[in-house]
């Protein structure tokens, strides 16, 4: 409660912009403290997400910047018992029954690209999900709560528990909920081994 109260202040203070109430730095230092202190959470306690949270986390979500402004998604926020449990049924990456999982789709009627499927027309859309994904993500975080990006799930009998329209694609299934137990941080590569300055060849 006490995390999900300080994870409120923090999204206030961030919504109020850079001059906001907790100043220009002291916001920064929190957005940071989000931003490197992330990892993947999939179990969750059984307590549900809120519709006053659920709203959080989808004006972080549809916040994230888009191709050409086109926003080519669309998603279904999940949260009847029933249907959590059969999409977890055809995604092995969704472990027990979360409170939430928020279907993340590529609009295709919504072009971003001259290109078509097959010459890489599709991976600006794809990439524009994936943006929204990780703001669902880090505001899951600061709010206290935590998910994890499945890509691995059934495609056709998702389609069909959703009852998603032909033109839009399932891209990722994002199951959020409150952490179980710790966070687990996950290892970096070394930063020198993928960061360059200014060139890659030297
Ligand atoms: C595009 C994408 C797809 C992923 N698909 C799955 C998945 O199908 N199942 C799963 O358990 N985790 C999945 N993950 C989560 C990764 O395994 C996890 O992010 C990675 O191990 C690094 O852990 P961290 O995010 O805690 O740093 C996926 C992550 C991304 C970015």
């Amino acid at each position: 409660m006490r995390e999900e109260r300080a994870g409120r202040a923090l999204v206030d203070a961030v919504d109020a912009g850079p001059a906001g109430p907790a100043g220009p730095a002291g916001s920064a230092d929190a957005v940071l403290r989000v931003l490197r202190s992330r990892s993947v959470v999939r179990q969750y306690t059984g307590r549900q997400v809120d519709d006053e949270v659920l709203e959080m986390l989808v004006s972080a979500m549809l916040a994230a910047p888009t191709a050409s402004n086109k926003q080519a998604w669309a998603f279904v926020a999940v949260r009847e018992r029933r249907t959590l449990r059969l999409l977890g049924a055809f995604a092995p990456g969704i472990i027990g029954t979360p409170p939430l999982v928020v279907a993340a789709c590529f609009d295709r009627s919504r072009p971003v690209d001259e290109r078509g499927p097959g010459e890489g027309g599709w991976d600006m859309g794809l990439l524009c999900v994936a943006m929204a994904v990780e703001n669902l993500l880090l505001a899951a975080h600061a709010l206290g709560l935590g998910g994890c990006p499945v890509g691995g799930f059934r495609e056709g009998p998702v389609r069909t528990v959703l009852r998603l329209p032909a033109h839009l694609d399932p891209v990722l299934l994002v199951p959020v909920g409150h952490p179980a137990g710790p966070l687990r941080p996950t290892d970096r590569r070394d930063r020198n081994e993928v960061l360059r300055h200014d060139t890659w060849e030297q």
